[in-house]
């Protein structure tokens, strides 16, 4: 099982402008999420949420600046991309941060609501995606949304959607071999799943069936309600 995905480096460093090259719907998608909660938890309550990778802190940003009464846990395995999130959420309360994985997490808290944004396809389907889905469920209140936001797809469908962003990041004139290295790494490192498999292991993990809310070429958007 490979339970984490670590980003370090320049990876961490560049971040934020190379993840709206690679996503180029990133900040739309983004600002889709605190609504879509809002709609779920009613916007003066107070709710606890859990952002799950929660990275240089986009979701954290957005969720803060949408509710004044929501209490945020963003939990994310690398210091150097906690450390950015710290950064921009120094002016905030209601957020905490902590670095490591959801199973650091105590059993006994409920959250109202989960967050997971790109971080499914970093996981292979050998149980480690599986695995993170039940700690996430064994975390939720019963009826808690959890928001899914990964590259997914498969065979032809996918292949499709991988050629138009190719196409897409060539018309925007980046270097040929560097659209080519991270095209390559995408095809070859992730473990983008079929919007069926995805079904089976939120169903299994403890979800209901997920409503899809979003699609831009790779990358898909659901909702899934914890069951139990
Ligand atoms: C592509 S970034 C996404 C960050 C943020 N959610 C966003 O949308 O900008 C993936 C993040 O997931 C984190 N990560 C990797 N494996 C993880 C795991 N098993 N549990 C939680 N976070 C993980 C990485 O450290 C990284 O910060």
């Amino acid at each position: 099982m490979k339970t984490v995905e670590i980003f370090e480096g320049p990876r961490a460093k560049t971040y934020d402008e190379s993840i709206r090259l690679w996503c180029p719907d990133y900040d739309a998608i983004q600002g889709l999420l605190p609504s879509l909660l809002g709609y779920h938890l009613g916007i003066n309550n107070d709710k606890n949420v859990l952002v799950v990778g929660s990275g240089t802190g986009a979701e954290i940003v957005n969720l803060l600046q949408f509710s004044d009464t929501w209490k945020i846990t963003g939990v994310d395995p690398s210091p150097e991309m906690i450390v950015q999130a710290e950064t921009k959420l120094r002016s905030s309360d209601n957020y905490e941060l902590v670095t490591g994985l959801v199973t650091d997490l105590p059993l006994e808290q409920k959250w109202d609501a989960a967050l997971s944004i790109l971080v499914f396809h970093f996981l292979p389907d050998d149980g480690s995606k599986l695995h993170l889905l039940k700690n996430i469920a064994q975390r939720l209140k019963k009826g808690a949304p959890l928001l899914l936001v990964d590259i997914f797809g498969e065979g032809q469908s996918f292949e499709y959607n991988l050629s138009l962003l190719h196409a897409f990041l060539l018309s925007k004139r980046f270097e040929p071999e560097m659209v080519e290295g991270g095209i390559g790494h995408i095809r070859k490192s992730l473990f983008p799943i079929s919007q069926e498999r995805l079904t089976e292991l939120l169903k299994e993990a403890g979800f209901g069936e997920p409503h899809m809310f979003t699609q831009s070429l790779i990358f898909g958007g659901w909702v899934a309600t914890q069951l139990s």
